[in-house]
């Protein structure tokens, strides 16, 4: 039997200044089920996402929402709250220095009588049943700044369902999640189900899609497209939904004859940033040639990311070693000396190190390299928009022009931004750190093709990434990093996704 619809909508039509963003949808939920949304960038998801939670007050947008039938208006977050809907979004909302207890009860902390006292026995018993009752091995009393990503976001989970959540959105969960904390998350989602909590499952990976999702909901330029059960529908038909288009071909690695070697590094060992004595680099020595991609490969926390920003010059701390780029020995101090030495770095983190949100998208893509375009200080704005609109066009910028804010671009479009603004540096060598972390599957596929360009015209490229599937199909070469140390080599015809893994968890 077919389960009920928990929520639903009509025609909801939304707008930003030139931009519709949601185009008459009509979506639906059942309860106990979790629903699989999927688009490329920009499709509307986490827009739509934010009209459930309340971020977005009814009187913005047009069309109606209903709740177990119900017709329901809702003008705020705590609307959202009062009908059962929870959002657990990408970057977490806990406050580091409090306790866990105190992060779930925030606000609503049980009082000694009506004395006004918080009474703290009775915030950590009550933070201990939800806890025990949703099987999350975490103490109450634990500050949240001691708990790995994946255990803070069990908690924000706890905190969304001790209000009563029937419905739980979760906005791209995974992305910010190592490997080993992804199985948890699943368990607790499929723990959840069956309690009968409906959820909305957000995603770019379409393998976790197929694994957890009871159905599909594909958005497509602000419309819902199709709805389907997940097990009917295929990866290449799901792809082609979303893109409106086939794809082919999801890796299309070119094998190039590699050239001379443009960066070397020898026996590098990185400072930990806080911890004295320790290393979170030890002992990395590589080559990268012309044309050529060198994959690395690694657990969360192995060191993948701060050998490269090491490299580049922006990691917080010392380091020893030798770099040679275009065999010329060079010491980078700062990343303003990396890009002179022709190194480009596209960051994990977005947000942090790869773009300057409030600026418009053409100024983060020559942000970089302003000195190129100018004569004498003076910046040539033909050159510069020129330069925008060949970048913007290559990798598909989704924004309404240069001028928009990159703020209100979707994530991925926001990823094609910073790689726009390396490529404008013309770099020797690009260091990749998550490429396609948050880009969807068409705009990973420009991306890769793009990967092949360039190598093609002679750049060297390492790619730090936790795809398997990427690393084994775009990498010729690929290092695996254990604890800081690089603890195995393989070359492309030798890689799987098995002998990575194995390697990557400490296996000799
Ligand atoms: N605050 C905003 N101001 C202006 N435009 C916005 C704003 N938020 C979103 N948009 C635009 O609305 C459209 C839908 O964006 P949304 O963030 O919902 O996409 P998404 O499907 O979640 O994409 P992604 O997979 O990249 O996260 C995009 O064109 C985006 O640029
Ligand atoms: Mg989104």
């Amino acid at each position: 039997m077919e389960n009920p619809v928990i929520l639903e909508t009509k025609n909801i039509t939304k707008d930003f200044p030139g931009v519709r963003a949601l185009d008459s949808v009509s979506f639906q939920l059942k309860k106990g089920e979790v629903l699989g949304l999927v688009g490329e960038n920009g499709a509307g998801k986490s827009t739509l996402m934010k009209i459930f939670s309340g971020a977005y007050p009814a009187n913005t947008y047009d069309g109606e929402i209903f709740i177990e039938g119900k017709r329901c208006i809702l003008s705020g977050p705590k609307d959202s709250q009062r009908a059962g809907i929870a959002i657990i979004y990408q970057e977490l909302n806990l406050i580091p220095e409090l306790t866990v207890a105190e992060n779930i009860f925030l606000a609503r902390e049980p009082t000694v009588g009506k004395t006004g006292i918080i009474d703290r026995k009775k915030l950590f018993s009550q933070a201990k049943d939800l806890l025990d009752r949703l099987n999350i091995p975490v103490p109450p009393e634990e500050q949240i700044k001691n708990l790995s990503i994946g255990k803070q976001q069990m908690v924000e989970i706890a905190k969304a369902l001790s209000y009563q959540a029937k419905i739980l959105i979760l906005d791209e969960p995974t992305s910010a999640l190592p490997e080993q904390e992804v199985e948890v998350l699943f368990k607790m989602i499929g723990s959840l189900r069956s309690r009968g909590v409906s959820m909305i499952y957000i995603s770019h990976k379409l393998d976790e899609i197929f694994k957890i999702t009871d159905s599909v909901t594909v958005m497509r330029d602000g419309k819902t497209v199709a709805s389907r059960r997940t097990p009917e529908l295929s990866r290449q038909e799901m792809v082609a939904l979303m893109v409106g288009r086939n794809i082919e071909d999801m890796y299309p690695k070119k094998s190039l004859a590699a050239g001379e070697v443009v960066l070397e590094v020898k026996n590098l060992f990185v400072s930990h940033p806080f911890l004295a004595g320790e290393k979170v680099v030890k002992d990395m020595s590589f080559k990268v040639r012309k044309g050529e991609i060198l994959g690395i490969s690694g657990l969360m926390g192995s060191g993948r990311s701060e050998l490269v920003t090491s490299i580049f010059g922006a990691f917080p701390a010392d380091s020893s070693g030798e770099i040679y780029v275009g065999g010329k020995q060079v010491k980078i101090r700062s990343p303003y000396e990396a890009i002179n030495y022709g190194l480009g770095l596209v960051t994990e983190d977005r947000k942090l190190f790869g773009l300057v949100l409030g600026m418009q998208v053409g100024e983060n893509i020559t942000l970089s390299c302003l000195e190129k375009l100018s004569w004498h200080q003076i910046i040539i704005r033909s050159r510069e928009s020129e330069l925008i609109n060949k970048y913007m066009g290559a990798l598909r910028v989704k924004a309404r022009s240069a001028e928009t804010v990159v703020n209100t671009l979707s994530g991925g479009n926001q990823q094609k931004v910073v790689i726009a603004k390396w490529l404008a540096t013309d770099p020797k060598v690009l260091l990749l750190d998550e490429p396609t972390r948050g880009v969807d599957v068409g705009a990973k596929v420009e991306i890769y093709q793009l990967m092949n360009k360039l190598a093609g015209e002679g750049i060297g490229i390492v790619m730090v990434s936790s795809d398997l599937p990427e690393v084994v199909s775009m990498s010729d070469r690929i290092l695996i990093m254990h604890e800081g140390r690089m603890v195995k080599e393989l070359q492309k015809n030798e890689a799987t996704q098995e002998k990575i893994m194995f390697y990557a968890t400490g296996g000799k």
